[in-house]
């Protein structure tokens, strides 16, 4: 097969936070993964820069194991960690002091791509930013790359988007939501914008309503104390979840550009109702055997925070009105299970007597795992006994139908990458960012209420009795998580 993959301009990206958990399972493994694919060469510098006093050689050995233990096994090879990590260097440095910041000038090299990964707390990016451009380090073109939370309500978000902007232009900021950079969430925009088969029924005369669930079954064993300080809509809703309702309602982009998109996703989020905690089911679970309870591992035995949510969502514009969005995610539910599941209206009129009336098309975009598409149709059952309907799906499991196609890239793979190449189509905007927590913060802040305490649901089920009765009350049912 000829190789897909077109190597990057020769950079030097600056890791804050190198030693750090996110860096050690995902950032270093990508992009070890991307130069074994020979996406970048040995022209290209990786500096690790955190506050431990290590050496150069140390923090290489460092690397080395955090690719051994996260890499994909069957990719991983001593030869090629040992060519990769020679491109490693490190600096110690104080984000907030002096220390370090002259050695860090010293590695940079005119005429390489320079980018700079805040894999840090956000109390920290405002004075590494400043530090960056007040010791010239960072140059016009330079990239600055963060990571969540940006943000835990409006207020918070609009002063990290002031520490940025003070000292770079939006055009350099990169803020990851890594939901973006999975295959089939750009999958999701091929399959309505390059297929005219979807668009004209993708809209309220045609589309009953639309489920997205991003289903966990691990829970927040280890994080409790992060995790609980945000709950599942801080989480995962304002912003994982929130991509893919933007995607799944936005309208076609005249072109495909960083902008011309997230100019598209804005729309979405400002046409959201907002929704009143009637449409709101929150959960959180509890223990089964030995399993812990999500206020053991939260820590606080009188924990309000939820670790399940399901809501109705009103996207208030033309094409939307009359057609609900229902969002779920949560820890410990039956399996590991995100997809979005759009559910067109019964046909109109059942001309086969005697037999059920077909049900309305469900069109389901799975993100994981098997990424794939199903749309579920309605046939005649085969045989003998007169005309009788049944269920068949046509699906299509990428995995499948694609057997050549190489694995499909993390989503930290292809996200730094575009950085490299200067593509934020697929990062989050500071606008966007903004207008989701204009969105989420009155919500949450209805919560302190003990009415709104979160109901108990048990692990490895699908979450609590209201989430149920959110979509019975409407007529409909939740698709099933899991076998
Ligand atoms: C993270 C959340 O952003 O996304 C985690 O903080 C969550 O709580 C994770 O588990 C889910 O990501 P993925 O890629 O495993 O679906």
């Amino acid at each position: 097969m000829v190789s897909r993959v077109i190597p990057v301009q020769s950079f030097d990206l600056v890791l804050f936070g190198a030693t750090g958990d996110l860096a050690r399972r995902k950032i270093l493994p990508s992009l070890f993964h991307r130069f074994q694919l020979g996406q970048f060469c040995d022209s290209s510098r990786i500096i690790g820069a955190s506050r431990s006093d290590m050496d150069a050689d140390s923090f290489r050995e460092l690397v080395a194991d955090a690719v051994r233990e996260f890499g994909q096994k069957d990719e991983v090879n001593d030869k090629d960690i040992t060519a990769f990590v020679a491109q490693l260097d490190y600096v110690a440095i104080d984000a907030k002091g002096d220390q370090g910041w002259e050695e860090l000038g010293k590695h940079m090299r005119p005429d390489m791509v320079r980018a700079f990964y805040l894999s840090v707390a956000p109390s920290l990016f405002g004075d590494i930013a400043t530090r960056l451009r007040s010791t010239g380090i960072a140059t016009d073109d330079s990239r600055i790359v963060v990571e969540k939370p940006f943000g835990n309500d409006l207020a918070s978000a609009q002063a990290l988007n002031k520490a940025l902007r003070a000292n770079f232009e939006e055009s350099q900021i990169y803020r990851i939501d890594h939901y973006l950079g999975k295959e089939t969430v750009q999958n999701l925009m091929a399959l309505r914008f390059a297929n005219s088969l979807f668009e004209p029924l993708w809209n309220s005369s045609h589309i009953d309503h639309v489920q997205i669930t991003v289903a966990e079954s691990i829970g927040v064993e280890g994080r409790g104390e992060y995790y609980d300080r945000s709950g599942a809509m801080r989480d995962m809703v304002q912003n994982h979840l929130m991509q893919l309702l933007c995607l799944t309602a936005m309208e076609p982009p005249g072109k495909f550009t960083p902008d011309a998109v997230r100019n598209e996703k804005v729309k979405v989020i400002e046409a959201l109702e907002p929704v009143e905690n009637t449409d709101i089911a929150r959960g959180q679970y509890r223990a089964q055997n030995d399993t812990g309870s999500y206020r053991d591992h939260a820590g606080d035995p009188n924990s309000q925070t939820e670790s399940f949510i399901a809501m109705k969502v009103q996207v208030a514009n033309w094409r939307w009105a009359g057609t609900p969005f229902y969002l779920r995610t949560g820890k410990r539910l039956r399996e590991r299970v995100s997809e979005i599941a759009v559910f067109f209206r019964d046909p109109p009129h059942n001309i086969f007597q005697g037999s059920d009336p077909a049900k309305g098309n469900v069109l389901v975009i799975r993100l994981q795992p098997d990424e794939g598409i199903t749309l579920h149709t309605t046939i005649k059952d085969p045989g003998p006994g007169g005309m009788r309907l049944t269920e068949a799906a046509l699906d299509m499991t990428f995995a499948d139908s694609l057997a050549e196609a190489e694995r499909p890239q993390d989503a930290y793979e292809r996200l730094i990458m575009d950085v490299i190449r200067g593509n934020q189509t697929l990062f989050m905007r500071g606008d966007e960012v903004e207008a989701a927590w204009a969105w989420a913060d009155p919500i949450i802040s209805g919560w302190d209420d003990p009415r709104h305490a979160p109901q108990p649901y048990d692990t490895g089920g699908s979450g609590p009795e209201d989430s149920l009765l959110l979509l019975h009350r409407d007529g409909r049912r939740w698709r099933r998580i899991g076998n």
